[in-house]
């Protein structure tokens, strides 16, 4: 009996331990499903994280999208706080890039051109001769290759793109690498990772919109947001940026301090009627290429608290003032103006034409890295 016990201790054990540890796709941190089939066939798969303290993120490989992310209130009910589609269709036709991984270029470039090395780059525009998010058929229109990996942080998503060449009239073949890590601390953690054939730009961020009440019949307008930029990029009617940098004191744009968003989004000032609502680039404090708080949002009703972190110069503040009723959201829920807030940390817009400005050039032999991190957590 005793060799028996012995026999199973010291051969069964092991080989029980590392069959599961060689098993860890099958994980049940991590759950893979068919979302749809795109217009051209292809499937589109969800993965669903879950890590321990319960919250659930879900996301496709169509436009490396986040589709929900769970997030406890003060009592500890979860709830859905992000913005989305219920299918693919929605994805697929909607034009807000709802939870969307945007690129190469995030936010707006003039003139839909630049020019790097003596060399002009003509891009696909898709805001009237600007381009937005990355043209026509950017990075949020492209499908994924995914692979799950259990991190050490929790449940983690491995999702990669090969752009090539001349996508969207950019130069080089890109790839990028986005890890989506649903924390055991409640964050959504993305680390990417960006390599180029050829001297290029790239510049992607993540699009989601929250809206902490998870009820999203509710507007945004309770929320309060508290922004570490004492600058912001002032920008002219086609929200391109004038090329200044200025002062967000004594403007309704200062976010300094703990600010509800409604108190000052009607306020007379030029810039917010521009943008009809926020819709800016803050010039971020402290930038040295390492991960910071960069800015909170409370929901006093709820209690859920938004804490984002990056290392990124830029932080575009936008309050859902394009939200369009169609497609209908997740639920049958039709999202109206200013349902959702974004938070997209990133390069400022129009970086490529202002020479000044923090780079975004990517070179042979280089990596881009970027983290952003969003903290749920109650108050
Ligand atoms: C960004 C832009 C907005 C808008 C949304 C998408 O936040 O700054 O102007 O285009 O994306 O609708």
């Amino acid at each position: 009996m005793k060799r028996i016990i012995f026999l199973f201790t010291v051969l069964v054990i092991p080989f029980i331990t590392l069959l599961s540890q060689s098993n860890k796709k099958d994980s049940p941190m991590i759950e893979k499903s068919v979302f749809g089939k795109m217009k051209d066939g292809k499937e589109v798969y969800m993965y669903t994280l879950k890590n321990k303290p319960g919250a659930e993120a879900k996301i496709i490989t169509y436009g490396a999208t986040v589709v929900s992310i769970t997030a406890p209130d003060r009592n500890g009910k979860y709830a859905d706080v992000t913005l989305g589609y219920d299918n693919l269709e929605g994805y697929e036709n909607g034009t807000g890039y709802l939870g969307a991984l945007v690129g190469r270029y995030a936010n707006r470039i003039a003139g839909a051109k630049f020019t790097l090395d003596g060399k002009t780059y003509l891009l696909s525009a898709n805001e009237g001769k600007n381009q937005l998010h990355g043209g026509k058929t950017g990075f949020s229109k492209d499908l994924w290759k995914a692979e799950p990996i259990e991190g050490k942080a929790g449940p983690a998503l491995k999702l990669t793109l090969v752009s090539p060449d001349g996508d969207q009239g950019y130069p080089g073949k890109v790839t990028l690498q986005v890890i989506y890590t649903l924390t055991n601390d409640n964050e959504l953690r993305i680390d990417y990772k960006g390599t180029t054939d050829k001297t290029t730009i790239l510049n992607p961020t993540h699009h989601s919109y929250f809206n902490l009440t998870g009820v999203f019949t509710n507007t945004i307008l309770n929320h309060q947001v508290k922004i570490d930029a004492d600058y912001y990029t002032p920008i002219d009617k086609e929200s391109i940026p004038t090329g200044k940098i200025e002062k967000v004191e004594d403007t309704p744009l200062d976010f300094r301090k703990l600010t509800t968003i409604g108190s000052r989004i009607n306020d007379n000032f030029e810039q917010l009627k521009l943008a009809n609502g926020y819709d800016f680039n803050y010039v971020l404090n402290n930038y040295n290429g390492k991960v910071r708080e960069v800015a909170d949002v409370y929901e006093p009703t709820t209690g859920r608290y938004l804490q984002i972190f990056t290392d990124q110069p830029g932080l575009q503040f936008y309050t859902g003032n394009f939200l369009s009723e169609t497609p209908v959201g997740k639920n049958g829920v039709a999202y109206k103006f200013r349902t959702g807030f974004a938070m997209e940390a990133e390069h400022y817009p129009n970086s490529p034409n202002e020479p000044e400005w923090p780079s975004v050039v990517l070179k042979p032999g280089q990596t881009y890295r970027q983290t952003t991190i969003y903290k749920f957590s109650t108050k």
